[in-house]
């Protein structure tokens, strides 16, 4: 018996076991963009550093000004040596009363016909997915007594809310982050049977506006149609971003987006991509992006400008005839290829400037941005990840795009020089950032056994 099956056979019997650990976390509520809960982010950071130095990583709570990483080291050897990141943190839970159980208290919940998914805030985004990677490490340690190469655990708390202390934690920690290629478990795969890659990720620009008139509320018949609406102004505003066809009409949006090269649009094409599907499984039929787009490249390849939320003037029961006194939006924009998250901003300060009226003022708030990123998969580390997930699920492993930002991955290019092979275990219909999060027992059992394939593959 090889090395190799060894570690396979000990996941398989270990498998309750890493499911309680994970559990263990899954149960402290990370919830970073929350104060409240700012104590129990840094238990949960504390938490994995004691997993990791249990399983021999020599790991520490590194503080920053928001919420900690966790960094951990496992030397091995002199091999290629790989750095993977993972989030600790988690998305809040509301709407809470449109969760069947405690977000908090997760469980194995069997279907009819006997598949198992684990259901609770953070199963799939992303505590089960970077277990997998952790307990691969814990199974060749348990065996072997080693790593197959050296490793470097990091592990992020504000991936989920903007994530603002990492790039001066990389530029202050980059040679002790230092590695040959980075690993990210944070994607999903291409569906249940079949593992992916992801090779590229949308890049970021978040703004929250607030348009404000008059000094109070004011009631609706005495003053309306004399008074400017905030309401109507945001409205007008957050319309005129998209024109008939779709297309964004911020100036400079599409600089520095051409289109598909022709490999990309081919192998994209060979994936057999049901939109008809994709759609219909969360109640929808018909594309709304750009026309004349499909909808891999609405989701993958072309830019967006979303509306993540908006209010203003009365929103409790029943009616009340108010012209508010503002009215506010939060609006994302998802990058891609050379955009330009500064420029994108600028542009937009510029579109709600220029549709202020007399008596009305805006106020703007920047959320996080970061730069869209690609990678040419005809490496050997893509290729050896790729043999080692067909190894595992009986697939070819395949190359895909991601809508998604994970903003590291962008710094860890760039900061780093390094590839980054972005692998996962989540499906579509895992409900990451919504009630009732779940992720698939097999996600995590098979992800697990991936990434023990994955680090062997690696050191050969
Ligand atoms: N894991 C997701 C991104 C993702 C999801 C990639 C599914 C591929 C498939 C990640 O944790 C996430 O949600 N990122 C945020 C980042 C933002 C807050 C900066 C996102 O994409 O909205
Ligand atoms: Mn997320």
């Amino acid at each position: 018996m090889s090395d190799l099956d060894k570690v396979l056979a000990t996941i398989d019997a270990d498998l309750d076991a890493a499911l309680e650990r994970l559990f263990a976390t899954l149960r402290l509520k990370s919830i970073s963009t929350d104060p409240a809960f700012a104590a129990e982010t840094r238990a949960c950071a504390e938490w994995h550093a004691a997993d990791l130095a249990a399983i021999g990583f020599d790991a520490s709570v590194r503080d920053t000004a928001g919420h900690p990483m966790v960094v951990g080291h496992h030397r091995a050897g002199d091999g290629p040596s790989v750095l993977f990141y993972g989030h600790y943190d988690v998305q809040p839970v509301d709407p809470i009363e449109l969760w069947d159980n405690d977000p908090f208290a997760p469980k194995i919940v069997t279907r009819p016909d006997g598949t198992r998914m684990l259901v609770g805030r953070g199963t799939a985004d992303d505590k089960g997915q970077l277990m997998t990677f952790v307990e691969a490490c814990r199974a060749w340690k348990k065996v072997t007594g080693a790593l197959p190469v050296p490793v470097t655990v990091l592990l992020e708390g504000e991936e989920e809310s903007g994530g603002v202390n990492l790039p001066p934690f990389l530029d202050a920690n980059l040679e002790e982050l230092r590695a040959d290629t980075a690993l990210i478990c944070d994607t999903n795969m291409w569906d249940a049977a079949t593992p992916a890659i992801t090779t590229s990720l949308r890049g970021l620009c978040g703004e929250e506006i607030i348009v404000r008139a008059a000094d109070r509320d004011l009631h609706s018949g005495f003053y309306g149609s004399a008074a400017a609406n905030p309401n109507h102004v945001l409205a007008k505003i957050l319309a005129d971003l998209h024109d008939a066809d779709g297309r964004v009409t911020l100036a400079g949006f599409y600089d520095g987006v051409p289109e598909l090269p022709a490999a990309l649009r081919d192998s994209w094409a060979k994936l057999d991509f049901d939109a008809d599907a994709f759609l219909g499984e969360v109640g929808l039929s018909v594309p709304a992006g750009e026309t004349g787009r499909s909808v891999l490249e609405q989701t993958w390849s072309r830019p967006t400008a979303e509306v993540n939320g908006m209010g203003g003037g009365y929103q409790g029961a029943g009616f009340k005839t108010v012209i508010p006194a503002e009215a506010h939006a939060k609006v994302s924009f998802r990058l891609v290829f050379d955009q330009d998250p500064h420029k994108v901003r600028d542009a937009f300060r510029a579109h709600v400037r220029a549709r202020i009226p007399a008596d009305c003022t805006v106020e703007f708030h920047q959320h996080g941005s970061g730069t869209a990123v690609a990678f040419d998969t005809s490496g050997p580390v893509f290729q050896k990840t790729q043999g080692a997930l067909t190894a595992e699920w009986g697939k070819d492993a395949a190359f895909v795009g991601g809508g998604g930002s994970i903003p590291v991955t962008t710094l860890i290019k760039q900061k780093l020089g390094v590839d980054v092979v972005m692998v996962g275990f989540g499906l579509a219909d895992d409900r990451i950032h919504s009630p009732n999060e779940k992720y698939e027992l097999t996600s995590f059992h098979k992800g697990i056994r991936s990434w023990a394939r994955i680090l062997a593959a690696l050191a050969g």
